[in-house]
């Protein structure tokens, strides 16, 4: 049977996306994907927690007076120690630096509240409340050296209410986050490995 892609999940806050990815994986241990590790720029992170408990190695580091390059030089260490293979950001609040994302091209994925490539960057519900657009949604991107701008691979839309605010669209947008990017994750590693001339199981 074919390897499952070892995946390192990167998290700055409380790690709900992480633990979709986890319970996605429990559900089906043949998934093509496994979670080998996940690291956080911010030692409190509750998603550290979470994955403590699940028994994932777990790496944190507080990014605060390092330069963003020696920071995301002990990340890539990190991930090598950890033989991973992609990288799922989740959370993660923190850009990465030009010569990381270079390194990973094609290896790192991000799941953004919005339907890109509307409402790049921050408060994407609230500004697709005011742009009143019909719908909000969340989006699975490639990550390359642009902000939220690389190939999306999976989107899912969320109708916007005329009573929402920022919160309650928010509420509606994680839920599919956490179906999204689970089936995002599992047909890319199924890509990666298709790739390298295997099939998973
Ligand atoms: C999610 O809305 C994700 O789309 C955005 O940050 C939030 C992280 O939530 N990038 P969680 O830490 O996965 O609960």
């Amino acid at each position: 049977m074919t390897e499952p892609v070892r995946v390192a999940v990167l998290i700055s806050g409380r790690g709900s996306n992480m633990l979709a990815l986890s319970e996605h994986k429990r559900r089906d241990p043949d998934r093509t994907y496994k979670l080998a590790l996940v690291a956080s720029n911010v030692p409190e992170a509750r998603g550290l927690v979470l994955a403590k408990r699940l028994g994932i190695p777990t790496w944190a580091k507080s990014h605060e007076g390092m330069k963003r390059a020696e920071f995301d030089a002990l990340l890539d260490e990190q991930l090598h120690a950890h033989e991973i293979e992609i990288v799922a950001l989740a959370g993660y609040m923190r850009l990465l630096s030009p010569g990381f994302v270079e390194k990973w091209e094609g290896r790192i994925l991000n799941i953004h509240p919005s339907l890109l490539p509307l409402h790049k960057g921050l408060d994407t519900h609230k500004r697709a409340i005011l742009a009143g657009d019909e719908y909000g949604g969340c989006s699975v991107h490639v990550v390359t050296a642009d902000l939220d701008s690389g190939p999306v691979v999976a989107q899912a839309k969320v109708k916007i209410l005329p009573r929402d605010d920022a919160e309650s669209l928010a509420e509606r947008v994680l839920e599919e986050e956490h179906r999204l990017y689970p089936l995002a994750l599992e047909e890319y590693c199924r890509a990666v490995r298709e790739l390298e001339g295997e099939t998973p199981a």
